[in-house]
């Protein structure tokens, strides 16, 4: 394809990405596709022959668009807000245009200087100090990964140039509540801890980690021999986005010489809002800690920070340095392929930038103080309407509900949960997650995708009363 031919094409497409966003509020909020149905409409072997373009935008707009799961709908609930901000948008679409690969500074030095640049207005405008340094990542899962193991390298005086874990006279063990995400029993188990390795602590009425709890699975260990090595604590869990008392744990690991990882991956965001900050008081204490802008700031997807205190052991960890790969410069300028996993980088700077600066911080700020708002309204309704129960503390923009008809305990009020909250979304109108908190089924509430205003959040509730009453009867 040449420029010529991609710039008429390329508008075609600018105009399906706009017209998808302004009228998506007329669609279904999920997909309503069976497994399969789209693969079936689709040739089974691929196309021999050049085709028109104008035959794949056709089934673009005809078999794909219908079918997808609309995340930036306003009426979406579900998960996690995942906003791709269409200024946003601008910066990603630049970065696949502009085919740059970072493997050093180099190959790429707009890409690493815009990540510098990028990464510490982030740094700035979240409130922590000077001390942190940050790289792009894909997700929170990686940046989590990557903690663990340089935990794992510092408590082992970097045993990887020998004979690694498998060598080590005792095992490692790792902490984090019963209430943190599935990516950090998974980083344990690729990082090699394995799972007897992994203390899941208990949590308090307000699903944080309980401190007791984690210093006495921390001395246990150490009387068995064990080396207590990283904590992850979360800020935002992912069910009902508690937040973990990291003043006492940094404390804790501090006196222990224990690495401390925290997941902020959701509630990162947040903390563009100095009224937040509250939430993860002690983060000075940590080692590294991950934010996604790619959740509820607007970046689109994938755009996660991984801040650490120590470059220098990141990158100790992370380096391979074949010759193939030096350069001139090295010594004198950042080189991301040390600060994590892949080598090839793309330029995600460019999201971050153009959000930044189409939206401003103040913008930003708007934004998530009336998500805020919107939750808080939302917990009041349900803490004055029985029998609906609120079901945790509301930090910030989750809201975790349950409608509890007289009568229906157990297994019959799982059945009820499972089916209003079907309902609603077989229906379309509204996308919600149901999730077990302690045992049970309950709804999560997930406000803030980019379009939701107060008026969706009504009509969501309204949705909400009339679909559990009319299931209930
Ligand atoms: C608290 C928390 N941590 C980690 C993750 C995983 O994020 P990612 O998809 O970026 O790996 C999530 C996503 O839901 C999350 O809520």
């Amino acid at each position: 394809m040449q420029p010529d031919e991609f710039r008429r094409l390329g508008y075609q497409v600018i105009d399906m990405i706009a017209d998808y966003r302004a009228t998506i509020a007329q669609r279904p909020v999920w997909s309503q596709l069976r497994p399969g149905e789209l693969r079936s409409q689709l040739p089974a072997h691929p196309p021999e022959h050049p085709e028109p373009a104008a035959a794949i935008l056709a089934d673009i707009e005809r078999l794909i668009i219908p079918g997808l799961s609309n995340w930036q709908h306003p009426r979406f609930f579900g998960y996690f807000p995942a906003n791709a901000s269409l200024a946003s948008l601008l910066g990603d679409m630049l970065s696949g245009g502009l085919g740059q690969l970072g493997l050093n500074w180099q190959a790429s030095p707009p890409l690493t200087e815009l990540e510098e640049l990028t990464t510490d207005w982030m740094r700035q405008l979240i409130g922590l100090s000077e001390m942190w340094r940050g790289v792009i990542q894909d997700t929170a899962s990686t940046s989590t990964l990557v903690a663990l193991l340089c935990a794992r390298e510092r408590a082992t005086d970097h045993c990887q140039v020998r004979g690694g874990l498998q060598a080590l006279p005792a095992p490692l063990v790792v902490y984090t509540s019963t209430q943190s995400h599935s990516s950090v029993e998974k980083a344990v188990l690729l990082a090699g801890f394995g799972r007897d390795n992994l203390r899941l602590i208990p949590v308090d009425d307000q699903f944080a980690m309980r401190v007791d709890a984690l210093e006495a699975a921390i001395a246990a260990d150490r009387a068995a021999g064990r080396v207590p090595c990283a904590v992850v604590a979360s800020i935002g869990a992912t069910a009902t986005t508690a937040c973990d008392p990291l003043e006492p744990i940094g404390a804790l690991c501090q006196r222990e010489g224990i690495w401390l990882h925290v997941d902020a991956a959701m509630a990162g965001s947040a903390m563009i809002l100095p009224e937040c900050r509250q939430l993860w008081q002690g983060i000075e204490q940590a080692d590294s800690l991950v934010l996604n802008p790619h959740k509820w700031l607007g970046a689109a997807f994938d755009c996660s920070l991984y801040y650490v205190r120590d470059p220098q052991h990141l990158i100790r960890v992370m380096s391979t340095n074949p010759s193939y790969l030096q350069t001139g410069a090295d010594g004198t300028v950042t080189n991301y392929r040390d600060w994590g996993i892949p080598l090839g980088r793309r330029f995600r700077a460019l999201k971050l930038y153009f959000l930044l600066r189409c939206e401003g911080a103040e913008g930003l700020r708007v934004r998530l103080r009336r998500d805020l708002a919107n939750a808080r309204w939302l917990a009041a309704q349900v803490d004055a309407t029985p029998p609906w129960r609120r079901l945790a503390p509301v930090p910030l923009q989750t809201v975790c509900v349950r409608h509890e008809p007289p009568g229906l305990t157990d297994e019959a009020l799982d059945q009820h949960t499972l089916r209003w909250v079907g309902m609603i979304n077989a229906g379309g109108a509204a996308y919600l997650t149901p999730a077990v908190l302690d045992g049970r089924w309950m709804v999560r509430v997930s406000i803030g995708a980019e379009p939701t205003e107060h008026a969706d959040v009504v009509a969501l509730w309204e949705l909400m009363q009339a679909t559990a009453t009319c299931v209930a009867a």
